[in-house]
């Protein structure tokens, strides 16, 4: 088996990476993800060499180079794409909305139309039950179903309302995973999960920005009055469900995935405090993000009834876990900030512009020397 996986240097794709390289040691795992801000080799130093994972660095709307590795012409025949490459952060995309489109909708789209040209079975006829070799999952999040109120669940079937850029690029994506599968017929699977937390997350994102701040006696911000809620997941729970829905989904089905661990900001600002024995003067009040979500809980029961999924960490001993991973990957920690700008604290509309001016400038000089060299394999490190 073959697996095209994107976004694999990311905080749930390098987690996963090493999940499916330990659970299934003769798959062959290829590594498709631009090196963004967020996307750190550092994550898979210790798979880096494994023979049966490749990595290639490139952007998943580059069509030229996604067909290049679907059709089979780079390292073989694929059997299957997981999709989690997409720019993640929601503060991000109130800043500047353009990447979110092009990465998570563009990409999506890309990917796509290359599982259904080179998946489609030859000699197969449209219409009439098409077989394919290629599977799809689209890694998408609950934050696509909108917010909720003090009560109630999101299950499958609730109608999406997307909030901000960030989600309403991902229900954009789903949009168009729903309608290759009802277009064409293809073996496509979506994920919806809650929040992660674990090891390896970028840490821009609450969990990991806190432990990190607070280690370093520097004041956490909490937006608003802090009593947004959040689900919680452990990533290895979150790798184990996207890999029940790779091997057992139903094509066309959305699966739920969620922790049944809701938790205030202000509740795990408190519990990090105390777990770093750190003092609430610590905590620093900001405004509160535009257009953010109240509640978000998930109903996760289709997945558990229908592909056997069970979380095994406990909230618990999971956050405790993770903070004990930070405490003791700092040197990580200092690699991976010295690439971040803390978005909740510093960056202005200038900032993101310039830095997304840069990223946008280095794809394309990649893209056009991969122009030159399109008959010869991309870059592999
Ligand atoms: N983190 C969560 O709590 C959570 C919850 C549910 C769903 N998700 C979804 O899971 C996926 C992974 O999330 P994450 O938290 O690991 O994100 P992340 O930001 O840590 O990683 C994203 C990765 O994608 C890469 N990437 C971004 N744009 C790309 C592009 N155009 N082409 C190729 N690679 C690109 C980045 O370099 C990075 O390695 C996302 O699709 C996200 O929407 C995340």
């Amino acid at each position: 088996m073959r697996l095209l996986l994107t976004g694999g240097l990311g905080f749930i794709g390098s987690n996963l990476v090493r999940h499916l390289l330990k659970t299934y040691p003769d798959y062959d795992i290829i590594n498709l993800d631009a090196q963004t801000y967020a996307g750190h080799p550092e994550n898979l130093e210790d798979v880096a060499n494994n023979p049966h994972y490749k990595f290639v660095r490139g952007r998943i709307e580059d069509a030229r180079l996604v067909n290049h590795i679907v059709s089979g012409e780079f390292a073989g025949k694929i059997d299957g794409i997981i999709n989690l490459a997409a720019e993640s952060h929601v503060d991000r995309s109130i800043e500047n909305a353009q990447v979110f489109v092009n990465s998570n909708v563009l990409g999506t789209q890309v990917l796509l139309e290359a599982a259904f040209r080179y998946g489609l079975k030859p000699g197969t006829k449209l219409g009439v039950n098409p077989e394919y070799t290629i599977r799809y999952v689209q890694v998408s999040t609950d934050e696509v179903y909108g917010s909720l109120g003090p009560t109630g669940f999101f299950t499958e079937e609730t109608p999406l309302a997307p909030n901000s850029p960030y989600s309403a690029s991902k229900a954009a994506a789903d949009m168009l995973c729903r309608a290759y599968f009802h277009t064409f017929a293809m073996p496509v699977v979506i994920t919806r999960c809650s929040n992660n937390y674990g090891p390896y997350q970028h840490p821009e994102k609450l969990i990991p920005l806190f432990i990190n701040n607070l280690m370093n006696n520097k004041q956490v911000p909490v937006y608003g009055d802090g009593k947004n809620i959040r689900d919680w997941l452990h990533v290895e729970d979150h790798c184990r469900a996207i890999d029940l829905a790779f091997h057992k989904g139903v094509a066309g089905e959305v699966y739920n995935v969620g922790g049944n661990n809701e938790r205030t900001n202000m509740q795990i600002t408190k519990l990090l405090l105390s777990e770093l024995g750190k003092g609430e003067e610590l905590i620093k009040y900001v405004e509160d993000r535009l257009g953010h979500d109240r509640r978000y809980a998930i109903d996760s029961s289709k997945i558990q009834n229908e592909l056997g999924w069970q979380p095994k960490h406990t909230f618990e001993t999971g956050i405790h876990e993770t903070i004990y991973w930070y405490k003791n990957n700092q040197d990580w920690l200092q690699k991976v900030t010295g690439k971040h700008v803390d978005v909740q604290t510093e960056t202005t509309r200038a900032q993101e512009a310039a830095r997304l001016q840069q990223e946008q400038s280095a794809a394309a000089a990649q893209a056009a020397a991969q122009a030159h060299s399109v008959t010869s394999p991309p870059a592999v490190i």
